[in-house]
């Protein structure tokens, strides 16, 4: 594998940056709809792929990695029964408190309009979170403060929620929890697990965390493996779940491997779980694949294989800052789509990644956005967290028409997140 390794990908949408990867490896790409388990499976075999990776939660949850690993064609990813700790909350939190239950929030699991009325009541005057079972793009959880005025709203959410939902989902009514949240992008070849640093992820839409909740507007890591506000207990006890959860999944015979995208609030005594994804977070991936110095090709060999160590995932001792620019529109209402100029190759030359998203070539250095989602993310590592903000800030501006936070890897933030564990 290593250099000379081709990258053949499946997509949605002609994705500028995959379609370029993909080229200049001499490989290629097929737009077809991503969860369609046989079609993907058949486009690995016609490609002849050595070894495949699976990177979104819906393909993860439709089975496409069965699918791979029943044709025989190697793959880095969970089945559909690993990625239920992803697709399926109520299992998550249930296998949770099977093996960290001090680290779990309290929760009532509702089914039946009539239940939430005494689900709600019993968190007394506590705050709650009104979290549906299934996937929902990271979009569909609503706490008390910032999304919820009262328990009447947080009762009004979960009834609608059981009403929209498919037959028979679940809704989680959780304890609101107190501190500041942080992510760890767990690489597993689902007996070994390889702990990056710590990320943080802006999740919402404007600046000083106003508006509504979005997919990440951004996100950091730090050149050691905490951030700011956590303590190294905080990091260790985290990455102690991690393993207990993955080794769960596999005593109950479900496969896992590839990323658990973990997500934990930091408290002052201790953390608390807050959801496991079955891949890598977004925008998260963009920093930790920014620090990664080794072939990623053959990372993927070993974790298919089984034989997964530290060693085959290298990563810079640097800090790393992730800045998504998005659709004017974006969490707030339908529009676009919008054009928008950007110089790949000269922002790359300052140092910076240029990952699109939801964004296709509309001529050359112009880019259309596709639906109302997160255009374009630029990423850059450095020494110090400023460095790197500085970076991709001086890139940020000189892009027109999409908008971006001003405080993904602010240093007061992060004070204020510091704040919030202290007090929680
Ligand atoms: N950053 C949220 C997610 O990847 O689901």
């Amino acid at each position: 594998m290593g250099e000379r390794s081709e990258l053949h990908a499946f997509v949605g949408h002609a994705n500028p940056s995959i379609v370029r990867s993909a080229q200049e490896s001499g490989g290629s790409y097929a737009i077809g709809d991503v969860c369609d388990a046989r079609a993907v499976a058949a486009f690995a075999r016609a490609r002849e792929v050595d070894v495949a990776m699976v990177s979104a939660d819906e393909p993860l949850a439709a089975g496409v990695v069965d699918a791979l690993l029943a044709q025989g064609t190697r793959a880095v990813g969970p089945t559909r029964a690993g990625a239920e700790i992803e697709w399926n909350k109520a299992f998550a939190r249930a296998l949770l408190n099977e093996v960290a239950p001090e680290a779990a929030p309290a929760v009532r699991v509702v089914r039946q309009p009539h239940e939430v009325e005494d689900a709600v009541a019993s968190f007394g005057g506590r705050a709650v979170a009104i979290k549906p079972s299934g996937l929902t793009g990271g979009k569909g959880v609503k706490v008390m403060g910032p999304h919820l005025a009262s328990h009447a709203d947080a009762r009004d959410y979960a009834l609608e929620l059981l009403r929209r939902g498919r037959n028979g989902e679940s809704v989680l009514i959780e304890e609101k929890i107190r501190g500041a949240e942080f992510t760890i992008q767990a690489i597993s070849d689902g007996r070994t697990v390889v702990f990056p640093p710590s990320t943080y992820d802006y999740p919402f839409r404007f600046d000083g965390d106003e508006g509504p909740g979005t997919g990440g507007m951004g996100s950091l890591s730090l050149a050691e493996p905490t951030l700011p506000f956590m303590g190294a207990g905080h990091y260790s006890e985290a990455c102690s779940i991690i393993e207990r959860v993955i080794e769960r999944l596999r005593e109950q015979g479900r496969h896992f491997s590839g990323v658990m995208n973990s997500g934990f609030f930091a408290t002052a005594d201790g953390v608390r779980v807050i959801e496991f994804n079955a891949r890598f977070g977004d925008p998260e991936c963009m920093n930790i694949m920014s620090l990664f110095c080794g072939d990623w090709p053959a990372a993927m060999e070993s974790i298919s294989a089984g034989s997964l160590s530290a060693a085959d995932v290298p990563l810079r001792e640097e800090a790393s800052v992730v800045l998504y620019l998005v659709s004017p529109d974006y969490a707030l209402r339908p529009g676009g789509p919008y054009e928008f100029a950007l110089d790949r190759d000269e922002i790359e030359r300052e140092g910076c990644g240029v990952f699109f998203s939801s964004a296709v070539e509309a001529a050359p250095g112009s880019y259309r956005t596709v639906g109302t989602s997160r255009a374009v993310a630029l990423a850059s590592t450095a020494p110090t967290l400023a460095a790197a903000r500085e970076r991709v800030v001086g890139c940020a501006s000189r892009v027109p028409v999409l908008e971006w936070r001003r405080d993904v890897g602010d240093e007061r933030y992060l004070e204020g997140l510091r704040t919030l564990v202290e007090a929680a």
